[in-house]
């Protein structure tokens, strides 16, 4: 029987209630505490989703002994900081992506984790759903021959208000580090560290990227054309394109996956397999990994490690430079 861990979250934001309800889906998951800057809404939260302790500060839950695992959901902007703290008390910890602002805190946080024997992990959750890991199942078979091109797109109209996480620039603003990561991440995975990279995009009156777009090469004229916007909407699909077939994932759980295989020139056979991601929100599969690490001892994921999230974070911090988007609250000037 494995053990049951305490799980805590610092911030009560919105991922974090997604992040909650889905927890509540594993026997082993005990929802123990909530950390606000506000007590009243860490309580409110801690009420709503059956957590057992609440507490108004962030400092003061990193130090209950009891907690195991703590869920870092405050801006990219404090990834840092929080994982840092919580490192430093021993915690295990799940910090939302975008990891950091950049490689230099995303290293730091590595080597905190090191440091303190303390188990570190990029919440990236799509990595541990059923249907993502069925296109790698499928890319890896090679039963629909190599991998050539990939198209992703992650777009949602976001109006502006230069408030906001998505667009100030004092809380990580910018579509890239929300949403563009998922298009990035998807190319990263799939076809690895690209050659070369162009990427164009339109700033908002912040200076934050309000719509981005992105060519990655690779060796043999293998590319990425990757897209990530708050000015309008998109069905989020992501196209993998092989020298025999291809396959189309909708971003939306549940959705089956569409897989053509070239039977000969313009013959094709269509599939479609219907995945079953589960019941929650699709963020209980990374939390069950981070549950399995622990329960192995290890400090890192054996799936996501954390030299991924380095890869990663260089790719973000390339095209933010290409694009002339900063964050000068952690010493940055392009
Ligand atoms: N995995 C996913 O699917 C997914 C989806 C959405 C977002 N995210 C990631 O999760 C993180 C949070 O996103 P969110 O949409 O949940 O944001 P949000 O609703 O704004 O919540 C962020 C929380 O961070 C805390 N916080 C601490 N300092 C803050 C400050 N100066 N300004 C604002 N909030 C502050 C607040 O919690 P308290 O008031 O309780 O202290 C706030 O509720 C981001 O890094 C984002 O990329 C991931």
């Amino acid at each position: 029987m494995n053990k049951t861990y305490n799980w805590a979250i610092l911030g009560c934001g919105k991922i974090a209630e997604k992040f909650a309800s889905d927890l509540k889906l594993l026997t082993n998951a005990n929802l123990y505490a909530t950390a606000s800057r506000s007590l009243d809404k860490a309580r409110r939260f801690a009420d709503e989703f059956g957590f057992q302790k609440s507490y108004g500060s962030y400092e003061e839950m990193v130090a209950d002994e009891a907690v195991d695992i703590i869920y870092i959901a405050t801006p990219h902007t404090y990834h840092c900081k929080h994982t840092l703290l919580s490192l430093e008390y021993g915690k295990a910890v799940l910090c939302e992506k975008a990891f950091a602002i950049n490689e230099k805190e995303v290293q730091e946080m590595i080597a905190a984790s090191k440091k303190h024997n303390a188990f570190l992990m990029e919440a990236f959750w799509t990595r541990f759903l059923p249907r993502f890991r069925k296109v790698l199942e499928v890319i890896e078979s090679k039963e629909l021959g190599e991998l050539k091109l990939i198209q992703s797109d992650f777009m949602f109209y976001a109006p502006f208000d230069p408030e906001s996480r998505l667009y100030n620039l004092k809380l990580g603003g910018g579509s890239l580090l929300d949403i563009g990561i998922y298009p990035v991440f998807n190319a990263l995975m799939t076809l690895g560290v690209p050659k070369n990279i162009e990427a164009n995009a339109e700033l908002s009156p912040t200076g934050s990227d309000e719509f981005l777009t992105m060519v990655f090469e690779y060796e043999e004229g293998k590319k990425a054309y990757l897209k990530s916007g708050f000015t309008c909407d998109s069905f989020n699909d992501t196209v993998f394109h092989f020298d025999g077939g291809a396959i189309r994932v909708s971003r939306e759980l549940n959705d089956p996956i569409f897989i053509i295989k070239r039977k000969e020139v313009q013959n094709y056979e269509t599939q479609s397999y219907a995945i079953n991601d589960g019941d929650g929100f699709g963020y209980q599969f990374e939390a069950a990994h981070v549950m399995e690490c622990l329960d192995k001892g290890l400090i890192e994921s054996p799936v996501l490690p954390n030299s991924f999230s380095v890869e990663l974070i260089q790719l973000l911090d390339e095209v933010r430079k290409k694009i002339k988007v900063a964050y000068p609250n952690h010493g940055e000037e392009f």
